[in-house]
């Protein structure tokens, strides 16, 4: 079968094997792209959803070797938000017109089951907000009384579907942890993203094949897809940063396969070249809105220079982006676009 061929059936029967996914990955990107952005348009239309993500701490229990707020890091001052200013932070997203608040940290224990909760509760009684959880794997009754408390999505990258990868760049955890944790997300109701880095050490095509098929079996409402970006401080500081044209390919063959999922152009591309995703599938941005003395300290990978502006004056620029590029800012919240039996062919 010929490239066009596979695109045809993979949109057709919503499957792929790992041989079809390697072909479309070694593979031109037009006919992909094109095809991307047809299934994109059709289920999520001309919109695209703006959400605001608050980096709340960057203190971090975890080691992930490729991550520059890993533990081992002493050279990241860390900090660490309030709750008030979490809030307050919440609400000027909020008046600048976002409806989805996206709360990240690295794993910090301080804030323990009961600040997360009444985190979500200040902020839901700002507004109609979505809250989107990303503070990594916890046990499953803190995840259940987030959800109770009104927590109405959460971010959980599996970084990598190779076992053996893994495990080695995160010795503090482990794969079935990991899937664990996804698992249960899921089972609570979540609308439950995921996702994965290109680039790391050890990755071939299929084990990028692999992380598609994963997205595809847990049938994710969201899946942020970026390349690695080396850390100087980190064991991986030395490598090469992942390929951003692989990224694009992975972003259009999960646009093919799950149809569905919200798709972000994620940081890390913007960051590390020119592309963004919303020609290959996506259609999501995400803006950070902590004041910029945090944001220079979430140090994920090494950050650009900061020209500071403030919330609002950075959603006019993202929006105008998003229409000169022929596309609509989304007035809803966003939520998980659900597949009715009748439209799966
Ligand atoms: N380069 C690119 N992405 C990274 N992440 C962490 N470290 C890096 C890096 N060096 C991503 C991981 C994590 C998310 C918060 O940031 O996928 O889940």
């Amino acid at each position: 079968m010929d490239n066009k061929a596979i695109i045809k059936k993979i949109v057709k029967t919503s499957s792929a094997s790992v041989k079809e996914i390697v072909e479309l990955l070694k593979g031109d990107t037009d006919y992909l792209f094109y095809e991307a952005d047809k299934i994109r348009q059709e289920y999520c239309k001309d919109e695209v959803h703006l959400r605001a993500i608050i980096e709340f701490s960057n203190y971090c229990r975890c080691d992930c070797q490729y991550c520059g707020l890993q533990r081992s890091n002493k050279n990241l001052k860390r900090y660490r938000m309030s709750i008030d200013e979490i809030a307050e932070n919440a609400k000027m997203a909020y008046d600048a017109g976002y409806k989805t608040m996206v709360l990240q940290s690295g794993e910090d224990s301080y804030y323990d089951s009961d600040k997360i909760s009444q985190i979500i509760k200040d902020i839901k009684s700002i507004g109609d907000i979505a809250i989107t959880l990303s503070v990594g794997e916890r046990d499953y009754i803190d995840y259940k009384k987030w959800r109770l408390c009104g927590a109405d999505r959460y971010l959980l990258k599996h970084e990598t579907a190779d076992k053996d990868i893994y495990n080695k760049l995160h010795p503090h955890s482990s794969f079935e942890r990991r899937i664990q944790c996804l698992k249960w997300l899921k089972e609570l109701g979540y609308q439950t993203g995921s996702g994965f880095m290109i680039g790391l050490p050890g990755q071939t095509l299929n084990t990028i094949a692999n992380d598609i098929l994963l997205l595809h079996e847990y049938d994710v409402e969201m899946a942020g897809i970026g390349p690695f970006i080396p850390h100087p401080d980190t064991p991986l500081g030395n490598l090469k940063t992942g390929s951003s044209i692989l990224t694009l390919k992975a972003v259009a063959i999960i646009r093919l396969l799950l149809k569905r999922p919200h798709l972000p152009t994620t940081t890390a591309l913007e960051v590390s070249s020119s592309d963004n995703a919303f020609f290959a599938g996506a259609n999501v941005i995400m803006r950070k809105v902590e004041p910029y003395k945090y944001r220079r300290l979430y140090e994920i990978y090494p950050i650009l220079n900061l020209r500071e502006k403030s919330i609002k004056e950075e959603r006019r620029e993202v929006e105008e982006y998003i229409k000169s590029i022929g596309r609509e800012i989304s007035s809803s919240k966003g939520d998980a676009i659900i597949i009715k039996n009748s439209e799966v062919s």
